[in-house]
């Protein structure tokens, strides 16, 4: 017997997430935090996770964790939380809770890669609706399509990756509105998007969904992502959660991290000023194309993403090359802003790839 003869077409039609080997690389391919927590912190973290209870299965639904998220990230009381296994985990929550045959998932293009291929795994049917050239929302688009293709389940990427940007507010509204299913804004990147959000329109739309991620705040390792919304909608998605999904050491440590999101608030504060700086620098170089960015990594255009890509490499920095994944990402790059030491040690090696130093 081969793979072939019972896997499903849909799945050997998928290639594998590509994690590339970051070794000896200045890492800023993944959009994560590069600051670690203050020592102090780290060695208190070290004591509690050596007192964890690791002989025993974790707390289903980790209620002291959900009680630090509440109060970290100003979770209204008549909200409910899941939490998942990163917020990828809840993506396959969320797809696999609506597979009715024939249901469709709708995302737009380009945007996060796993909607398209968590729809897959779930058997749901994909429909992408491109951005405008300049990635902004074509809402009459976005409108029609849905009116066609009645999505049960909608993602939307505020700010977007990997283009960056934050769509209309107004548009996006609109959308919500019309919407015939749920609507799920992805808010990954909320910490570095200067406060905007979607968690105060919860109020008024049950079937409107916000998923976030402690990963780009500097808790990637964990693995921990928590979906807000009504607590209908959300009971019957925790029936798809499998039992003990975030781990005992997570609980604990995300935890005890978010007692001190101050810290990590003020990282990503200053990643933001980072963003500004990195910006800038790379608009001055010629034959760079920077897209504005509300989130921690910039979106740029050259000549030849693949040769400037491997340049990079070459001169030991690991960013994303784009270019290939979508018509409208043609010759595209994104880069993770880091430290100000790596952002520097990018744009020697940009400006030398791009022809514009020694
Ligand atoms: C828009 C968006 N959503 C979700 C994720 C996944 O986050 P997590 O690490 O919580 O699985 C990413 C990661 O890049 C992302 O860009």
């Amino acid at each position: 017997m081969i793979p072939a003869q019972l896997i499903r077409p849909e799945i050997l039609g998928l290639s594998a997430y590509h994690v590339a080997d970051a070794r000896g690389l200045i890492k800023l391919d993944a959009m994560e935090n590069p600051y670690r927590l203050p020592d102090a912190l780290r060695a208190e973290l070290g004591a509690l996770l050596g007192e964890a209870a690791i002989n025993r299965y974790p707390a289903p639904s980790a209620p002291d964790l959900q009680r630090t998220l509440r109060q970290a990230f100003a979770i209204a009381p008549e909200h409910a939380l899941l939490l998942g296994n990163g917020s990828d985990e809840l993506i396959q929550i969320l797809a696999s809770a609506v597979a009715r045959p024939g249901a469709t998932l709708l995302a737009l293009e380009p945007s996060f890669v796993m909607y398209r291929m968590i729809a897959g795994f779930a058997g749901l049917r994909y429909v992408g609706v491109p951005l405008r050239a300049d990635f902004s929302l074509d809402e009459a688009a976005v409108l029609e399509a849905m009116e066609r293709e009645r999505p049960a389940l909608t993602f939307i990427a505020y700010p977007n990756n990997p283009t960056g940007n934050v769509f209309d507010r107004a548009a996006l509204q609109r959308v919500i509105a019309a919407a015939p299913g749920l609507v799920v804004l992805d808010e990954a990147y909320h910490a570095f998007a200067g406060g905007l959000s979607f968690q105060d329109d919860l109020a008024r739309h049950d079937h409107l969904l916000v998923m976030r991620t402690v990963s780009k705040l500097g808790l990637a390792g964990l693995r921990l992502g928590y979906l807000v919304g009504a607590p209908a909608w959300i009971a019957e998605f925790d029936k798809v959660r499998l039992p003990y999904n975030v781990n005992v050491l997570t609980q604990l440590a995300a935890a005890y991290a978010l007692r001190h999101v101050d810290v990590l608030q003020a990282q990503a504060a200053s990643l933001v000023q980072e963003r500004w700086r990195l910006l800038q620098a790379m608009a001055a170089l010629p034959g760079v194309c920077p897209h504005d960015s509300h989130a921690n990594f910039v979106l740029f255009r050259v000549a030849d993403a693949a040769r400037v890509f491997n340049g990079l490499k070459a001169r030991g920095v690991l960013i994303k090359n784009l270019h290939g994944t979508h018509p409208l990402l043609d010759q595209c790059l994104r880069v993770t802003v880091g430290t100000p030491d790596e952002n520097a040690a990018f744009l020697d090696a940009l400006a030398a790839e791009t022809g514009t130093t020694s």
